[in-house]
């Protein structure tokens, strides 16, 4: 049999076709926009997402036998507020998870509702790029709009609602709208009413490894593909890497260098930051997760390589930074091209370099912003290990993952083991696994994980560099509260 995964990103869907063994037998890619209107906005149009999917699964199917295709999940992008109109027509473009037009609606939760109160209905406060404030600016902003809403979706829900008419979402991204009491997994329905919304108007709750249909007759034709395919619930995209890299169980952990950058901590039971810093949300196996998230990791550097120097081989750019350089370099990144969510909260704080001199080469420059992501994810690695969570050792995967030198300074800023798993497709392959659970092929993710997942290396740090790195760390721990204010005042 074979299963589709569907791993709805930020830059392009990426569709994979794997086997029940987890063998990967053919990759599609499917790039789409984001737009920008306006500094700190981003936002998507559903309907390319649709077009993207409905191509190219012929694409993936092309040379092998459709009948044998059993199910289909999907991981996808988080948080994106999706609006459909009585006649299931889009509304308006999707606001993303890296959107930060909604400082004012954060403010107003956080500090008129309170983040104490956030807390105890759903588990998180309110952070720029989650759906609740975004449902409370579309009625102060776009209050015709806003009257027009019939159903609200989140990106791979959309998807799913295309392929098989169900409206409906799984917990792991259902955690992410600031709408779900997250412990006891039902819409919170003062949540609900804050924002002005009816439960009527909310998709239906399933675990990720659920099914929740099958495809329309009009769509299976379409995509040659039989009406019995069975389509799960699916994952919000951190929670379906973690299933693809086989983060699941107490305290197993895994690090995305995607277009965003988080870290990943799955736990057995049910937690909650008492800060706030990190999301306490449900995870695609049926537990629980805290995850921290920067919203520019790799596009930091993809930034830095096309749009700056503009060019396209970036292992080149990085053949420069020799091991000595390593733990050494006087420059610092901060990494806040869209502002941040985790750990410091702040739509304001922007990129930054510091400390260059006349000597500053072009690889010191390529070696920070690798260097300033890594930091960065350390800082939320600093409030897990302030909770007690003592992590030694974690998965690593997404697009940054591919460069040796990053998880090197990965590792080494750490100062922990990384495993990189044998499949980089974390969401993709953790879309097909979910599919193979809600097929009956494993009888649990867990199952899944353990016989699907294996590790095809491992780089750890070395004593002398993590030292030198634990140095560089301090310093840069200093730049963003100094600069606090001046992005403030620049933006406020
Ligand atoms: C997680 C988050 C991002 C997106 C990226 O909270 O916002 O990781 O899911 O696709």
């Amino acid at each position: 049999m074979l299963y589709i995964g569907i791993d709805l990103g930020t830059s392009a869907v990426k569709l994979l076709l794997s086997d029940g063994k987890g063998r990967i037998k053919n990759i599609v890619s499917k790039e789409y926009p984001l737009e920008f209107p306006e500094p700190g906005w981003s936002q998507q149009n559903p309907e390319d997402w649709k077009q993207a999917v409905l191509t190219g699964i012929p694409e993936l199917l092309n040379g092998f036998d459709a009948g044998e295709v059993e199910g289909i999940g999907a991981g996808g992008q988080m948080h994106g507020l999706v609006v459909l109109d009585k006649e299931d027509r889009v509304i308006r473009p999707a606001i993303l998870w890296n959107d930060g037009r909604t400082a004012r609606q954060v403010e107003y939760l956080n500090e008129t509702v309170g983040k104490e109160k956030l807390s105890a209905l759903t588990a998180n406060i309110a952070f720029a790029g989650f759906t609740a404030p975004k449902l409370l600016w579309m009625r102060e902003n776009e209050p015709e709009l806003f009257r027009k809403i019939h159903k609200i979706m989140l990106p791979k829900d959309y998807i799913n609602y295309v392929l098989t008419g169900v409206h409906s979402t799984d917990y792991s991204d259902a955690s992410g709208m600031l709408l779900l009491d997250v412990e006891h997994k039902r819409w919170s329905e003062e949540m609900l009413a804050l924002c002005g919304v009816r439960e009527e108007q909310m998709p239906k709750l399933f675990e990720s490894y659920e099914k929740t249909g099958t495809l329309k007759p009009e769509i299976a034709r379409q995509l040659g593909l039989s009406e019995t395919v069975a389509v799960c619930a699916g994952a919000g995209d951190n929670a379906a890497a973690a299933v693809g890299t086989g983060t699941v169980g107490d305290g197993a952990c895994n690090i995305s260098l995607g277009t965003s950058g988080t870290i990943f901590i799955s736990s057995g039971k049910f937690g909650v930051d008492p800060n706030n810093a990190l999301h306490a949300f449900a995870h695609a196996d049926g537990h629980y997760h805290l995850m921290g998230c920067m919203l520019s990791a790799a596009s930091c550097n993809k930034w830095l390589m096309e749009d700056i120097f503009g060019a396209k081989d970036y292992a080149g750019e990085q053949a420069g930074i020799t091991d000595e350089k390593l733990g050494r370099n006087r420059v610092y990144f901060l990494p806040y091209l869209m502002g941040e969510r985790s750990p410091i909260n702040d739509t304001n704080a922007r990129g930054t370099f510091v400390g260059m001199t006349m000597d500053t080469s072009r690889s010191d420059l390529t070696q920070a912003v690798l260097e300033g992501v890594a930091f960065a994810i350390r800082d939320s690695f600093e409030v897990a290990k302030g909770l007690g969570i003592d992590i030694r050792r974690s998965k690593i995967c997404g697009g940054g993952a591919k460069s040796p030198l990053w998880k090197t300074i990965m590792a080494n800023v750490l100062n922990i083991q990384l495993d990189v798993p044998e499949s980089e497709q974390g969401p993709g392959m953790g879309g097909a696994m979910l599919a193979m659970v809600a097929c009956g092929r494993y009888s649990s993710v867990a199952e899944a994980c353990e016989k699907l997942t294996h590790t095809a290396e491992t780089v750890s740090p070395a004593p002398e560099l993590a030292a030198r790195y634990e140095e560089r760390y301090q310093q840069f721990k200093h730049i963003y509260p100094a600069l606090k204010p001046v992005f403030s005042a620049m933006n406020g």
